[in-house]
């Protein structure tokens, strides 16, 4: 599967040398390593909307226009129901995901090996996950469902304390912004209500202007930053299309139009990532 635009796009019109990212500046612990496209990627998904619907919201469907972003018109989800999306998107397999069922990988590496690999930071923010710093295996707890964090379903994260402390309430991304230490890897996982899951899109759609926009202009946050927001998956499973709403956002995209009607899916997010970085396998 593709990587996004950032890359082919901005490779179509300036050599790949001209868009080397500028190291972000910070007086954060953590060290930053100059990204061949982005210095910091923040994925955010949001939950069971089809695409049609979706792109008639008012925010939603305005949001590459107003952050220099593009609308993806034909990204789509893999599978039903979510949780193999969210593997997916982390490991480039649904494989060794039953249902929405508790899953414990051992058989392959996620996006956190190749993070390490290159020292990059990385965080999972679950919203109503608890912040007292424990690694919580459970499948639900109030709001949060574990089925929408794929990093606990990997036996090399929820085994380790070191990484599974990676794994942070919703509520942590406030401290780490004031704090000037935001990770290069963010994958913000909203709650149940917030996500629009237990809600409805209109809800969903409140929420992500809220979030975003109150803190998309914070340097912490923000700068050289690719943001990724999508859908798990499609609301209606019986279509087989899983056709779901993807927007990218940053100053790194390069856009020629508003949209990209290149066919993507989950797996181009991991591969983005992976081009970021210069893993040889892509
Ligand atoms: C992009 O690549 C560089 C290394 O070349 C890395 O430091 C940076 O964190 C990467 N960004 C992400 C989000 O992977
Ligand atoms: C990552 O950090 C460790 C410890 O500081 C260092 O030994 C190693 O060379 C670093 N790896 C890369 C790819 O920069
Ligand atoms: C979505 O949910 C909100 C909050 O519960 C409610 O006020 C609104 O009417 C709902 N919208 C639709 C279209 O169902």
């Amino acid at each position: 599967m593709k990587s996004f635009v950032v890359a082919a796009v901005a490779g179509l019109l300036l050599s790949a040398s001209s868009i080397t990212a500028v190291p972000v500046e910070t007086q954060s612990s953590e060290k930053t390593v100059p990204g061949n496209d982005f210095d910091r990627v923040v994925v955010i998904v949001l939950a069971n909307a089809n695409y049609d619907d979706a792109i008639k919201d008012p925010y939603f469907s305005k949001l590459a226009e107003k952050h220099n972003g593009l609308t993806l018109t034909n990204h789509k989800a893999l599978t039903h129901p979510s949780q193999a999306n969210y593997v997916g998107m982390i490991s480039g397999s649904t494989s060794g995901v039953h249902l929405d069922f508790n899953s414990n990988i051992d058989d392959r590496k996620s996006i956190v090996d190749l993070l390490e690999k290159k020292n990059i930071s990385w965080k999972a923010y679950q919203e109503g996950y608890p912040a007292d710093g424990n690694c919580h295996t459970d499948s639900a707890i109030g709001l949060y469902r574990r089925k929408h964090n794929p990093f606990m379903s990997f036996t090399s994260i929820s085994g380790s304390s070191n990484r599974c402390s990676k794994i942070v309430a919703g509520s942590q991304l406030d401290e780490d912004i004031k704090n000037n230490n935001v990770p290069q890897f963010v994958y913000y996982t909203p709650d149940m209500n917030n996500n629009g899951r237990d809600t409805n899109l209109t809800t969903a759609s409140h929420w992500l202007s809220t979030f975003l926009e109150s803190r998309i202009k914070k340097p912490a946050f923000s700068k050289n930053t690719l943001f990724v927001i999508t859908w798990d998956e499609q609301e209606t499973v019986v279509s087989v299309h899983n056709h779901v709403l993807t927007v990218l956002l940053g100053p790194m995209v390069k856009r020629s139009s508003l949209t990209d009607g290149v066919r993507y899916d989950h797996y181009s997010i991991l591969k983005t990532v992976q081009k970021n970085v210069s893993f040889p396998q892509c």
